[in-house]
C-alpha cells in the first residue's frame, strides 16, 4: 500500500521505517528542511536500537523522504499524522500543529484517502480533523479519519512496533477499517514474523501475532490516555509504596515480587526510582485530566499521580543532602542524563532536573551517559556540568556518586575501580541497579530506593583464634 507520515519525529520515523519493512511504499513528510536532507543523506536523527539498519535497508526502495506534503497526499492511500501535541501552559493538548497538517491535507486531497491520527491526541480530535479536512478541501472528496494510537516505547521503539501488544484501530466506517486491517496484515497474519530477515523478537513471551482491537474513533483516542495515565499511575504507586518502605525498614524489591507475581498486577512497570520523565507521561496525564474536566469529571487521581511522581525527585535530593550533610562545594558523579536507558532523549528527565537543584546548591557536576551527552550540554550550558567520557572519569575524585537513569552498563561497573577512582565510596542509586549487599561488601555506603541504606562491611583486620581455657 502507498502510505504517506507526516511528521519525522520518534513516532513518525519508527512507523516509517517499520512500515516500510511492512513491505508498504512509505513516504515521510516534516516541514523542517535540514532534517529531511539529513534523512535522505542516510543520517539517523535519534538513538534508537534497529533503526539504522531498517533506514538502510528500505531508504531509496520502499521509504522516501519530502519536504512536500502535497508530495506525500497526492500519492498515498492511507496518511498518517504523527506530529507533535505539546502541552499548553494550561495542561491540555496544543493541537495547532495536528490542525494545520489537517489543514494541508484538506487542500491535497484528490482520491479518496484514511486520514490517521498517530499522535497522542484527546478524544474527539479524530472529529474536528474531519471538519477541518472537509472545510479545506477544494472539491467535494472522500475521505475517512481514524484513529491508530501507538504504543511504542523510546529505546525499544521498533520491536515495539513490530511486536506490539495490540494494534488497535478506531474508526467510525467499515472502509476504513477494511483499508487500516490491510495494512498491519502482515503483521496480524503472522506473515512478517515467518521472513528469514525480519527483525527477531524481543522476548519468547510476546504474543504473535498481536491482536487486533477494533473500537469507534473515540475509544481508541481514550484507549491512548488511558494507557499512558495508568503505568504512569503504577510507577507512582510503587514509588509511594517504596517510601513506606523506606519508613519501617522493608526492602521494596521484595515487595514488588510479591506483589507482581499476582498476574492481575504484573511485574511490568513496577520498578519503583525517581520518577517517571520523558515526552509521553507527563504531557499526557496532564492532558488527560484536562479532557476529563472538559467532560465535567474531576480526575484528581492524575493529580496525585503528578504530586507523587515529583515529590519522588524531591525525596532523592533530601536523600543525597542527609548523606553528605552538607552540598555546597561538593564535586558529584552523575551517571545518566536521559530519561531512561535506551534513548538520548532528555526531555522532562529527572536527572536534568536533579542537576539542576545540585547545581542550585552549589554542587559540581561530572556527568556521563552513553547517548544523551550532546543534547545535556545544549540544555546544561552555562552550568557547573562537565561531560566525561566514562563512569570512571566522573567518578574520579567526588564525593559521591549518583546513578540517575536505568542504562544496562550503570548495572555492570567494575565495582573496585569505580572504588579507587572515588574520594569517598558512597553510591546513591535512584534506579536500584544493586543488590544492596553486594554494594556493602564492596565496600560501599550505599543509598537506594525503597530499601535500607547500608554501610560498608567492615572486614576484620586480624583474626585471633584464642586458645587453652580461662583462668
Ligand atoms: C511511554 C509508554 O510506555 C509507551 O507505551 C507510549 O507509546 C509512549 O509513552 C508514548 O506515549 O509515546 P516512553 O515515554 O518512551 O513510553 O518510556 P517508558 O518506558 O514508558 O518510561 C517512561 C518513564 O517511566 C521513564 O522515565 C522511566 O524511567 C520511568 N519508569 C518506567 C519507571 O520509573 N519505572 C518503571 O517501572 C517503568
Amino acid at each position: 500500500m502507498r502510505v504517506a507520515i507526516v511528521g519525522s519525529g520518534y513516532v513518525g520515523l519508527v512507523a516509517s521505517a517499520c512500515f516500510a519493512e511492512l513491505g508498504h511504499e512509505v513516504i515521510c513528510a516534516d516541514n523542517d528542511a535540514e532534517k529531511i536532507a539529513a534523512l535522505t543523506a542516510g543520517e539517523v536523527p535519534i538513538h534508537e536500537e534497529f533503526l539504522p539498519e531498517l533506514l538502510a535497508r528500505h531508504r531509496g526502495r520502499h521509504l522516501s523522504f519530502t519536504g512536500s506534503l502535497a508530495e506525500a497526499v497526492r500519492n498515498s492511500e492511507v496518511v498518517f499524522i504523527a506530529v507533535g501535541t505539546p502541552p499548553t501552559p494550561q495542561g491540555d493538548a496544543d493541537l495547532s500543529y495536528v490542525e494545520a497538517v489537517a489543514r494541508e491535507i484538506g487542500l491535497q486531497l484528490n482520491n479518496y484517502t484514511v486520514i490517521v491520527e498517530k499522535s497522542t491526541v484527546p478524544v474527539f480530535t479524530c472529529q474536528r480533523v474531519r471538519r477541518v479536512v472537509a472545510m479545506n478541501a477544494n472539491a467535494p472528496v472522500e475521505f475517512d479519519v481514524a484513529s491508530n494510537p501507538e504504543f511504542l516505547r523510546e529505546g525499544t521503539a521498533v520491536t515495539d512496533f513490530l511486536y506490539p501488544d495490540r494494534i488497535v484501530i478506531g474508526t467510525d466506517t467499515e472502509r476504513s477499517a477494511r483499508i487500516l486491517q490491510r495494512l498491519y496484515e502482515p503483521m496480524t497474519s503472522g506473515a512478517y514474523y515467518g521472513r528469514p530477515n525480519a527483525i527477531a523478537s524481543p522476548s519468547a513471551s510476546v504474543r504473535i501475532p498481536p491482536p487486533l482491537v477494533i473500537t469507534s474513533s473515540q475509544s481508541a483516542e481514550l484507549i491512548k490516555h488511558a494507557s499512558n495515565a495508568f503505568l504512569a499511575m503504577k510507577i507512582s504507586f510503587i514509588n509511594a509504596v517504596a517510601n513506606i518502605c523506606e519508613a519501617v525498614g522493608a526492602d521494596v524489591t521484595q515487595v514488588c515480587q510479591g506483589v507482581g507475581l499476582d498476574t492481575r498486577i504484573g511485574q511490568r512497570f513496577l520498578r519503583p526510582g525517581i520518577g517517571w520523565g520523558g515526552s509521553c507521561f507527563p504531557k499526557d496525564v496532564m492532558a488527560f485530566r484536562a479532557v476529563a474536566q472538559e467532560c465535567g469529571y474531576d480526575f484528581g487521581l492524575l493529580h496525585e499521580v503528578t504530586r507523587i511522581n515529583d515529590e519522588q525527585r524531591n525525596r532523592f535530593l533530601r536523600k543525597i543532602r542527609n548523606t553528605l550533610w552538607t552540598l555546597k562545594g561538593k564535586r558529584l558523579a552523575v551517571l545518566g542524563l536521559a530519561f531512561k536507558g535506551g534513548t538520548d532523549d532528555i526531555r522532562e528527565s529527572p536527572a536534568i532536573a536533579l542537576i539542576r537543584d545540585l547545581e542550585q546548591e552549589s554542587c559540581a557536576i561530572a556527568a556521563y551517559d552513553p547517548a544523551a551527552m550532546d543534547r545535556a550540554r545544549v540544555e546544561l550550558e552555562g552550568l557547573n556540568v562537565t561531560f566525561c567520557t566514562s563512569p570512571y572519569e566522573a567518578a574520579h575524585d567526588a564525593d559521591a556518586l549518583l546513578i540517575l537513569t536505568d542504562w544496562d552498563e550503570f548495572g555492570a561497573l567494575d565495582l573496585p575501580r569505580l572504588r579507587n577512582a572515588l574520594k569517598y565510596p558512597i553510591v546513591l542509586d535512584g534506579r536500584n541497579l544493586y543488590p544492596t549487599d553486594l554494594m556493602a561488601e564492596q565496600g560501599f555506603t550505599y543509598a537506594s530506593v525503597g530499601r535500607p541504606t547500608v554501610a560498608p562491611v567492615q572486614k576484620p583486620l586480624l583474626s585471633v583464634t584464642v586458645t587453652g581455657k580461662a583462668q
